[in-house]
C-alpha cells in the first residue's frame, strides 16, 4: 500500500525481527512498532497495534517462527504448542489467525528433532504464507473490481483495506482497482463504532490513493439506501463458514438486510484464509466480545453514563441468504456454494 508515496506492508519480516505499521495511530500519527517475542506479538494482536483477519492470520504465523527461535531443545513442542493456543486465543473470531499460526505449527513439527532446521522452517513458512495472503488479496482486487460498474456508489463497512491484510485489502482491493483502472466511484465508508475502523483506517487510505468518499455514521446508511444513492455494498469478513454465512465486523448484518431490502447487491471479499472448512454454519463461529470501556469512553473521555454496563459484541453473523455473492481470488461465487468452489 501506499502510504506517503512509500511502499509499505502492514507485517513485515527483515532478519528475525517482526515490523507493523501501528494501527492504533493511525491517522494522527504514523509509527512502525518492532517485535522481537511471540508475546509482543500477542499483545500487539489483543491491543489491536494489528488488526483485521488476514493481517493478524500473517502476524500470527510470524509470531509461531518467533516462538520456535525462542523454544528450547528440551520441551521444544510442549512450548511451541503453548504459544500455538496462546496466539490463536488472542482474537477468536477471525480464522485466518488460526490458519496462520496452525500452518506454520505443522511445519515446523515436520523437521523436529532436527531443532535449528525447524527453527528456519518456521520463518520461511511464515513468509510464505504472508506472501500468499498478499497475492490472494491482488487478485481479489482484480476479480473484484469486475463487479464495480462506472459511476458506482459503493458503501463499505469497518476496514476492509490493505492495512486489514497484508496488502491491497479485501473489499478496499476491489474499489482501489476499480479507481485505478480509472472507473469513476465515490464510497460511503460508516465510522464503524465504537473502535472507527471505517473513520480513521479505510478513509486514511482512500485518501491516500484520493479516492472520493465520505464518512458516514453507522446509522445513516438507511438514509442513503433510502435515497436510492446506494448501488453496492462490499465488506470483508472474518470467518466464511461451509454453509455460505460469514462473520463480520458489528453491524455488517444490518447492512446487508438494508441491501436486501433495497434489491441492491451486498458482496463479501474474502481470501482462502479467511476460509473455516471445519465450521458449518453462522452459529458455529465465536464472537469476541471486547471491553466495554471501547464503548463508553473516547481517547480515554467518559462518553456514557458511568454507573451503566455497555455491551461489546466485536462481531456479527450474516447469513448466506443476504449475500449476493462472495469475491475470492478463485472467482466470484454463490455464498454457498464458495467454500466448495475455493477447494476446487
Ligand atoms: O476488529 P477488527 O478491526 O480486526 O475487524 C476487522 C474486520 O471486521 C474486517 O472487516 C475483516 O477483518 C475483514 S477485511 C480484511
Amino acid at each position: 500500500m501506499l502510504i506517503n508515496g512509500k511502499e509499505y506492508r502492514s507485517v513485515w519480516l527483515e532478519g528475525e525481527t517482526l515490523f507493523m505499521i501501528n494501527q492504533n495511530l493511525l491517522p494522527f500519527d504514523f509509527g512502525i512498532k518492532e517485535l522481537h517475542s511471540y508475546s509482543e506479538v500477542v499483545d500487539s494482536i489483543r491491543d489491536m497495534t494489528v488488526r483485521g483477519a488476514p493481517a493478524i492470520g500473517a502476524a500470527g504465523a510470524f509470531a509461531l517462527a518467533l516462538a520456535a527461535k525462542a523454544a528450547p531443545d528440551n520441551g521444544f513442542r510442549a512450548y511451541l504448542r503453548a504459544a500455538r493456543d496462546t496466539l490463536i486465543a488472542s482474537r477468536p473470531t477471525a480464522v485466518d489467525l488460526h490458519n496462520g499460526v496452525q500452518s506454520v505449527y505443522e511445519q515446523i513439527l515436520k523437521f523436529i528433532p532436527n531443532y535449528d532446521h525447524a527453527r528456519q522452517v518456521g520463518f520461511l513458512a511464515a513468509q510464505e504464507f504472508a506472501n500468499s495472503s498478499a497475492e490472494d488479496c491482488r487478485l481479489l482486487g482484480i476479480v473484484g473490481s469486475q463487479l464495480i460498474p462506472d459511476g458506482a456508489r459503493i458503501l463499505t463497512h469497518c476496514n476492509a483495506g490493505a492495512l486489514a491484510t497484508v496488502d491491497w485489502g479485501t473489499a478496499l482491493a476491489a474499489i482501489r482497482a476499480a479507481h485505478r483502472s480509472r472507473k469513476n466511484i465515490f464510497v460511503y465508508v460508516d465510522e464503524t463504532r465504537p473502535r472507527l475502523q471505517g473513520s480513521r483506517l479505510t478513509a486514511f487510505e482512500l485518501e491516500q490513493e484520493g479516492i472520493p468518499h465520505a464518512i458516514i455514521t453507522d446509522s445513516a446508511a438507511g438514509f442513503y439506501f433510502w435515497k436510492h444513492e446506494i448501488d453496492l455494498v462490499i465488506t470483508g469478513a472474518d470467518r466464511v463458514c461451509l454453509n455460505g454465512d460469514i462473520a463480520n465486523k458489528i453491524g455488517t448484518y444490518e447492512k446487508a438486510v438494508l441491501a436486501h431490502e433495497h434489491k441492491i447487491p451486498f458482496y463479501v471479499s474474502a481470501p482462502l484464509s479467511t476460509f473455516d472448512q471445519s465450521c458449518r454454519e453462522g452459529k458455529d463461529i465465536p464472537i469476541e466480545i471486547r471491553s466495554e470501556t471501547e464503548i463508553k469512553e473516547i481517547g480515554g473521555v467518559l462518553v456514557a453514563n458511568p454507573g451503566s454496563n455497555a455491551l461489546n459484541p466485536s462481531f456479527d453473523i450474516t447469513p448466506a441468504r443476504y449475500i449476493t455473492g462472495i469475491i475470492t481470488p478463485k472467482g466470484v461465487f454463490k455464498a454457498k456454494e464458495a467454500s466448495h468452489k475455493v477447494t476446487l
